[in-house]
């Protein structure tokens, strides 16, 4: 393999005991039944950092996953992203046990309200001198529009439609409410901020109404670095107006490099430079000294594995129910309101039909990403075949058994990747999330539309 400048790695995991892995929270290694206590995440946070991790990014939902059974119980049996503990209010504590990591926070524009979400993100941003990443989701969980005030939730492509209005908010906000010199606090004229620097935003749309000047100052970046994960067409979209990295996901590169080649196009179309966002796979890491041990690891976690929790998993992903089903029945295709990617890959594949019992199986371990078991040499081979053939640019790690997998990449994967040069031997300088993960400027691009308000 060729590839020989560094590689960003980003950590994707969640204050739950199940997250990708349904079952492997019983395995004698995992820790995650302290999921609930800061000790827990902070020492993670510093085994990231030396571990040479650019991000912890944290996935979350604002709803259970009651669809299998039509039923909260599987979810709660199985510890399946349930119970939630609530990420913004836990970042703040992991910025402090660390210096240089970076912390990916994924927030609902269905949900949230765009003039206290961006107070949130630009004290976050302050509190951890610019290490703040959003993930911007449009969530798709009928459980979370019932307990959050709609009946049903909104289509799905008229949410990314209220999404583009929400960050038309946030843009004007972050970008224009304030001036970078606004904030004066001179003791001598008494004047904390200058008043002819801050201004109303006068936004009157379809959904928002924000006439008035943001709330806080903007941290170091502004805007926070913008993820996003969206996979349908119209998804896609979303993410080529807003995204300045996209989360993918496919086990299969060669599929994904039909995703980042169309994305890459359209982001081109679109007036912004091809290259100018990054792509991240997920992928879960199984490593052993040798082979062998790897090989014995991966079958025994397969015997952790629990199929109802994996079907719950399924269930809220997808919005589909396949309680009724036998494990040998076919998955059908239907529509949903939900995350139609996460069906699409199970029901539209021509290569295969899956059963029940497949999925099961085939989502347990690694979720719909690709699972890399190996030594520390084919481990990052493998990593670097992947990166070849699909064309992202860097990897979202997913450990099965947790925190080990991520210890164990510490031990065995850092080494081998900084043998080759893929990983700096120590974190840049003190900068920006968007400095190191672009090696940009600490705001938005020019070219980026957050920059091209009317
Ligand atoms: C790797 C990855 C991580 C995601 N994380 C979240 C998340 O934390 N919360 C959430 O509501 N959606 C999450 N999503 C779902 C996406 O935001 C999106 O809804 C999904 O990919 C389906 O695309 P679509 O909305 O265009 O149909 C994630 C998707 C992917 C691929």
């Amino acid at each position: 393999m060729t590839q020989t400048s560094p590689i960003h790695f980003n950590a994707f995991d969640m204050l739950v005991p199940v997250h990708q892995t349904p079952g492997l929270w019983r395995h004698p290694e995992s820790r995650i039944d302290q999921f609930d206590q800061l000790k827990y995440w902070t020492e993670l946070s510093q085994t990231l950092e030396r571990a040479g991790f650019t991000s912890l990014f944290l996935a979350d939902i604002p709803g259970i996953y009651d669809v299998y059974g039509s039923s909260h119980e599987a979810a709660a049996r199985g510890g399946v992203q349930y119970p939630l503990l609530d990420l913004q209010v836990i970042v703040p504590a992991l910025a402090q046990a660390t210096e240089h990591l970076g912390f990916g926070i994924t927030a609902s524009v269905t949900y949230e309200q765009p003039y206290l979400l961006a107070r949130r993100f630009a004290t976050l941003d302050h509190l951890t001198k610019g290490r703040i990443a959003w993930n911007i989701v449009t969530s798709y969980q009928d459980s979370a529009a019932r307990n959050l005030g709609l009946r049903d939730q909104i289509p799905h492509d008229e949410r990314y439609d209220r999404a583009d209005e929400f960050m038309d908010v946030m843009y004007k906000l972050f970008e224009r409410s304030f001036d970078d010199d606004a904030v004066v606090a001179n003791r001598e004229n008494g004047i904390f901020v200058d008043p002819d620097k801050v201004r109303g935003i006068g936004h009157q749309g379809q959904w928002f109404s924000v006439p008035g000047e943001m709330l806080t100052h903007p941290g170091p970046q502004r805007t926070p670095l913008l993820f996003q994960a969206g996979s349908s067409a119209r998804g896609q979209k979303f993410a080529v107006d807003h995204g300045e990295a996209i989360f993918v996901i496919n086990a299969k590169p060669e599929k994904l490099a039909a995703q980042v080649q169309a994305t890459r196009a359209q982001l081109a179309a679109a007036g912004r430079a091809a290259d100018s966002v990054k792509f991240f796979a997920m992928a879960t890491i199984i490593v052993g000294e040798t082979e062998q041990e790897a090989q014995e690891r991966f079958a025994e976690y397969k015997t952790y594995v629990d199929t109802e929790a994996a079907l719950t998993l399924f269930g809220g992903w997808t919005g589909v129910d396949l309680s009724g089903l036998d494990e040998s029945d076919y998955v059908a295709d239907v529509q949903t309101e939900a995350n139609q990617s996460a069906l699409a890959m199970f029901t539209r594949d021509p290569s295969k039909k899956w059963t029940v019992r497949d999925v099961a199986e085939f989502i347990s371990i690694g979720g719909r990403g690709p699972t890399i078991i190996g030594d520390p040499v084919q481990v990052v081979d493998q990593l670097l075949h992947y990166k070849q053939i699909s064309g992202v640019d860097g990897f979202s790690i997913s450990a099965a058994v947790r925190p080990a997998d991520f210890e164990r990449f510490e031990h065995y994967v850092t080494p081998e990747l900084r043998r080759r040069g893929l990983l700096p031997e120590r974190p840049p300088e003190a900068r920006t999330l968007r400095e190191t993960l672009l090696g940009a400027g600490p705001h938005l691009a020019a070219d980026h539309p957050g920059n091209r308000l009317d």
